[in-house]
């Protein structure tokens, strides 16, 4: 029997791969399953300030399983609660939530799925204060929300940045270089220690093990002595020296996390050449690792996640996340993701696992 409800999803924060397949699982059981009726919020929250939205109609979800980015557009400036406003050459900020609040009143939806991060997820959680019914479906190609083992666009990103280890490790065989490659995390090192052990990284630095650079040319040097006259480093753009800090790339004013990472792969590798003596080159894997098709297991998350985030918004579980944990799907409040982010702990056992093999982590 159809209940003619209606509801609205909104993607925020970075794209990455399996957006599309979470929006297509979303309204395809909504409409197919339950009989509701779906909106896209266009840009994510920049859609909610300024009333942009379109109907979604199953055609328009069908077809999108495999395709990256997001059909809905998405913003990682854009907090209805901190909302930039250009006047000139200067940036204003106004609170516009009471606004963004009214326009999905007017909308009659009876709930918001909102897929992004910890940036878009915390100002849904607050939404939810101010009284929106929220449904999150947790994104990220980082891996570092709480709540959940895992988020969708992990292992695409993970993927993406090991065939780019798999591809450097040839040229730098034939080189005899050492070649370091940069990739994506922000302040967690999952992406770098899930690709660094796949593409038997003989160095990987990530930003919960400050390293020193004297011990990653001891490593470097013994692989030489020993007649391996190349060495792979795979570094996450948060890794800090010992005692030292983060390279920041630039500050984005406008943004919930202002903070954007990256070169650090370029200042390690002048310092590593220094010290060694040995010819050393950089990669920084950067936005190719959240573009293009999802993985198969990233597609299969996505669908049940966004399987699981209807079913949750029918049992009006509002103010949750769907989570991961272990092998099945939990309800997870927002407020959980709001409190900060996942890195990974000094104790994982891929770390160890990693170190049995004689990988270093510069420390
Ligand atoms: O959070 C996803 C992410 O790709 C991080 O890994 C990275 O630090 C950041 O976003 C890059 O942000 P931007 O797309 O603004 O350059």
């Amino acid at each position: 029997m159809k209940n003619q409800k209606r509801i609205a999803i909104l993607t925020g924060g970075g794209d990455c791969p399996g957006i599309n397949a979470v929006i297509r699982a979303v309204a395809k059981k909504a409409i197919y399953e339950k009989g509701m009726e779906v909106i896209g919020i266009e840009d994510g929250y920049h859609g909610l300030v300024n009333n942009q939205y379109r109907p979604l109609t199953y055609d328009d979800v069908s077809g999108i399983l495999t395709s990256g980015g997001t059909i809905l557009g998405t913003s990682k400036t854009a907090n209805p609660y901190r909302y930039a406003v250009r006047k000139g050459r200067r940036l204003e900020f106004k609170d516009l939530s009471k606004t963004a609040i009214e326009n999905l009143k007017k909308l009659g939806v009876s709930c918001l799925v909102c897929i992004g991060g910890d940036g878009t997820l915390g100002i849904a959680h607050r939404l939810f204060e101010d009284g929106i019914p929220i449904v999150g479906v947790p994104k990220t190609i980082d891996n570092d929300l709480r709540g959940t083992d895992i988020t969708f666009g992990f292992d695409s990103a993970v993927w993406i940045a090991t065939e780019g280890i798999d591809r450097i490790h040839t040229t730098a065989q034939s080189h005899h270089r050492i070649m370091i490659i940069e990739v994506m995390g922000h302040k967690a090192g999952w992406i770098a220690l899930h690709a660094g052990v796949a593409g038997g990284g003989d160095i990987i630095l990530i930003p919960e093990i400050p390293y020193d650079v004297n011990i990653i040319a001891k490593k470097v040097k013994e692989r030489n002595k020993k007649g391996r006259r190349f060495s792979i480093v795979v570094v996450a753009e948060g890794v800090r020296p010992k005692g030292g800090d983060i390279v920041i790339q630039r500050i984005v004013k406008e943004s919930t996390d202002p903070i954007r990472l990256g070169g650090v792969g370029f200042v390690l590798g002048e310092q590593i050449e220094k010290i060694t003596e040995l010819e050393t080159r950089t990669v920084v894997m950067g936005h190719l690792q959240r573009g293009g098709s999802p993985t198969p297991f990233d597609r299969v998350l996505a669908t049940q996640l966004g399987s699981k985030a209807v079913d949750m918004m029918e049992n009006e579980e509002f103010g949750y996340m769907v989570g991961v944990s272990g092998n099945t799907l939990a309800s997870v409040s927002l407020q959980v993701v709001a409190e900060g982010t996942k890195t990974v702990p000094l104790d994982h056992p891929l770390i160890k696992a990693a170190r049995s093999v004689g990988t270093c982590f510069g420390d």
